[in-house]
């Protein structure tokens, strides 16, 4: 079981972090993947589904696990959130994710099996950097368009919260969606399908 690691605002994903952190997040510049994230040679070989408690998520905030070596988002998003996703369907590249690394069960605009909750692979597409997340609206540094999302400080890479890449960037799909299934309200497992899905 793990509980992940909580962060409100921008974060550096923390090797290794397996405790829940609430309130404000390190303010920290995004660095290339290969140098913030160290997969734990345990996990990386175990390659084993890893289940998570997300009931001290709280509405906006994001919290990180680990899963065959890769940091794994899970976002729970206000309806505020939701809706500003909806609104950017004309904008970003992929609406529907017809090009993106996730299971079919995965379906949308949204791309969650709850509305709810994002759960997403926290790599960007392009070189593999781990980018920042971006909830706030219209902060000075991403201009007044931006809804909430997730911002790659690498090469500027922009996908808004159900993690779909806005066109004419680096990147050049959606954020991967990794298997994943609840086994209940409060727990998630990251590597399995729902069942009766696969
Ligand atoms: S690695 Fe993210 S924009 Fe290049």
């Amino acid at each position: 079981m793990s509980n992940g690691d909580v962060s409100q605002g921008r974060r550096r994903f923390l090797i290794g972090a397996t405790s829940v952190v609430g309130g404000v997040g390190v303010v920290g510049a995004a660095v290339p993947f290969v140098a913030s994230w160290n997969p734990s040679a345990k996990a990386e070989a175990a390659g084993a589904p890893v289940t998570v408690n997300i009931s001290k998520l709280e509405p906006g905030q994001q919290m990180t696990v680990e899963w065959r070596g890769k940091p794994v988002w899970v976002i729970r998003r206000t309806e505020a959130m939701n809706e500003n996703i909806l609104e950017l369907n004309d904008l970003v590249k992929d609406p529907l994710s017809k090009e993106a690394d996730q299971p079919p069960y995965i379906e949308g605009e949204l791309r969650a099996i709850k509305d709810e909750y994002a759960v997403v692979v926290g790599i960007c597409t392009h070189l593999g950097c781990s980018p920042q997340f971006r909830p706030e609206v219209a902060p000075a540094d991403l201009g007044e368009d931006w809804l909430g999302g997730f911002y790659c400080a690498c090469h500027g890479s922009k996908y808004d919260l159900a993690g779909r890449v806005y066109p004419n960037q680096p990147a050049p799909t959606n954020l991967q969606v990794p298997p994943y299934r609840y086994d209940d309200e409060n727990t998630l497992t990251v590597g399995l399908d729902p069942e009766g899905a696969a």
